[in-house]
């Protein structure tokens, strides 16, 4: 008999009780105590364990982690990085922390060009360990859990462990993103764990992961210290070496060096609310800022959900995404006019631009208050999909909103102890400088790359009213805007809000709305305008609670992927 953690159930009982749960209903989108809503059932229940045990959303956070980086390796885990936001109720404050992947020490801007000087393939560029960074999931955690946590951080693990202990059934997500991956069959180690005997993993299988179940183990032991010192860092290392087409890669010194950053929360106000999020070096939050801020000049409420909305939204986008490309980078390397993209009187201006009868042409970047007085060249990178978001919010009102990644599904491809390691690399642009000219998200030694992982917290009164993010690239701040104004404007309910067709404009040649979708019947009137509308699959991952002034918790989960909510 293996001894057990305190608190953990075996793996029969968790599979029992969930399936007790989903039947009899304690999965709930109404609670009063507490909910949490992430993108995979098993997380899902254990963070609902901790919250019911009394621990701080915090706690909840590190539980709700280490079980999606077991059932949903695909997409976020500890060889990643990630951006947390934090309301401490009690001392009604917001906090931001930026736990990012930076680049190696030794990186050069030239990274990822080819000896003539060009840009390398994005696949080129991503599978092995070159475009691997420093992991910074588990340092951001450590000190959401010293600053916020009160349960012990040995417990919070015990779920994890014992699902990779004694297995999980493989998820029809999984299997799928599985079977579709591109060289998830490069290297050995990953080959032997997603194609057992050779065949794709099955929906169904029942998948044990006995090296993540101690590494799990020895972080629980001693501390996220573990992972950035020592055998573990070791192992990093050298499987990053061993599959890296390139030199100058992530040393010991930059992991035992890497430092997970509390930074300034970026907000803006939008009608009654205050809509914050997280600052470089993500553009999320300054990206969604910048199209609320323009879309606060148009009655939505009015529009309804319609092509005239879709239209206005997309017009906002297009001049967001063309700031974004031109001056969002990691603001610790480039000076980005944070304040002033945000700027009322700039966005009062950008907002003229738009026609709401025609479309207009590509958008150029504007001159935001404090551009920098060099100027740069556009980035003309968008982002890839594996990512996840989930929120939590515990029964002291204190909340998370959490994106998380490990950058294009399945990262680099290099699996190590059981985790599979990040190409957030690939997340900065591949060309230095264009027609002469740098750009600001280009490759240097330490720097974090650009994300567009847009966490967000709504303010109703100076409490939190919405919490809500989503995966999905360079799309993440349309997904997150299209459920901010359905919630804020149209006042919906937040599955309600999730549920709706997206239309998402990111500044490229396509207006995109999702296929199969209510959003499809846009399309005639979206055209007619101008637009080159294009129907595609667009996969979110949302996840939100609304908290009404009297506590009431409305939670919702996207059905684009495979989460739940679950409270008290
Ligand atoms: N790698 C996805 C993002 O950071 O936006």
């Amino acid at each position: 008999m293996k001894r057990r953690l305190s608190g953990e159930l075996s793996a029969a009982a968790a599979a029992l009780f969930l399936v007790f749960t989903l039947v009899f209903g304690i999965a709930a989108r109404a609670a009063t105590e507490f909910m949490v809503a992430a993108a995979n059932p098993h997380a899902v229940k254990a963070g609902y364990d901790v919250l019911s045990t009394g621990g701080t959303a915090a706690d909840a956070a590190v539980a709700v982690q280490m079980v999606l980086n077991l059932v949903e390796p695909q997409s976020s885990g500890i060889g990643g990085g990630a951006f947390i936001l934090y309301w401490d109720a009690k001392a009604r404050t917001l906090h931001t922390v930026d736990g990012r992947e930076t680049a190696p020490a030794a990186a050069t801007p030239e990274r990822f060009l080819t000896a003539e000087g060009k840009k390398e393939g994005y696949w080129q560029a991503a599978v092995g360990g070159q475009s691997v960074g420093v992991p910074g999931t588990l340092k951001a955690l450590d000190i959401l859990h010293r600053l916020f946590g009160q349960r012990r951080w040995k417990e919070l693990f015990a779920p994890a462990i014992i699902l990779a202990s004694e297995g999980f059934e493989v998820s029809p997500r999984l299997a799928e993103s599985v079977a579709r991956a591109k060289y998830l069959d490069r290297f050995d180690a990953t080959r032997a764990y997603f194609f057992p005997g050779g065949q794709p993993l099955a929906a169904g299988t029942r998948l044990t992961n006995a090296a993540f179940a101690r590494t799990l183990r020895e972080i629980a032991e001693g501390g996220a210290e573990v992972f950035y010192n020592g055998p573990i860092a070791e192992d990093i290392v050298a499987a990053v070496n061993a599959t890296s087409a390139k030199a100058n890669n992530i040393t010991r010194a930059d992991i035992a060096s890497y430092r997970a950053k509390l930074r300034p929360p970026v907000c803006l106000d939008y009608r009654a609310y205050e809509v914050c999020g997280m600052g470089p070096p993500t553009s999320g939050g300054l990206t969604v800022g910048q199209v609320l801020g323009m879309l606060s000049h148009f009655d939505l409420a009015k529009m309804g959900w319609s092509a005239e909305l879709a239209h206005v939204l997309g017009e906002a986008e297009k001049l967001a995404y063309a700031d974004r490309a031109m001056y969002i980078a990691d603001s610790d390397y480039v000076a980005v006019p944070a304040k002033g993209l945000l700027d009322t009187a700039y966005l009062a201006k950008r907002a003229a631009l738009i026609d709401t009868g025609k479309a207009g042409a590509k958008a150029p970047a504007g001159v935001p208050p404090g551009a920098p007085a060099v100027k740069l060249a556009a980035s003309r990178y968008m982002g890839h999909l594996g990512t996840s978001h989930f929120v939590i919010r515990d029964a002291a009102g204190n909340a998370v909103s959490m994106t998380t990644t490990i950058e294009s599904g399945f990262g680099s491809r290099v699996l190590v102890r059981g985790f599979l390691l990040n190409n957030e690399l690939t997340d900065f642009d591949r060309e230095p400088t264009r027609d002469g000219r740098l750009v600001a998200n280009r490759v240097e030694g330490g720097k974090r790359p650009r994300s567009s992982m847009s966490p967000t917290i709504v303010f109703a009164d100076d409490v939190p009213y919405l919490l809500v993010g989503s995966p999905g690239g360079s799309r993440i701040p349309g997904y997150v805007v299209k459920t901010l104004i359905a919630v804020l404007d149209l006042g919906m309910d937040p599955q309600a809000a999730i549920d709706l067709g997206h239309v998402a404009h990111r500044n490229t040649a396509d207006f995109d709305i999702e296929i199969d979708s209510g959003a499809q019947a846009f399309g005639p009137v979206l055209a007619a305008k101008g637009h080159q509308v294009k129907a595609r699959r667009l996969t979110s991952g949302l996840h939100a609670i609304r908290i009404d002034a009297a506590g009431r918790m409305s939670g919702g989960a996207d059905g684009r992927r495979e989460g739940t909510v679950m409270g008290r």
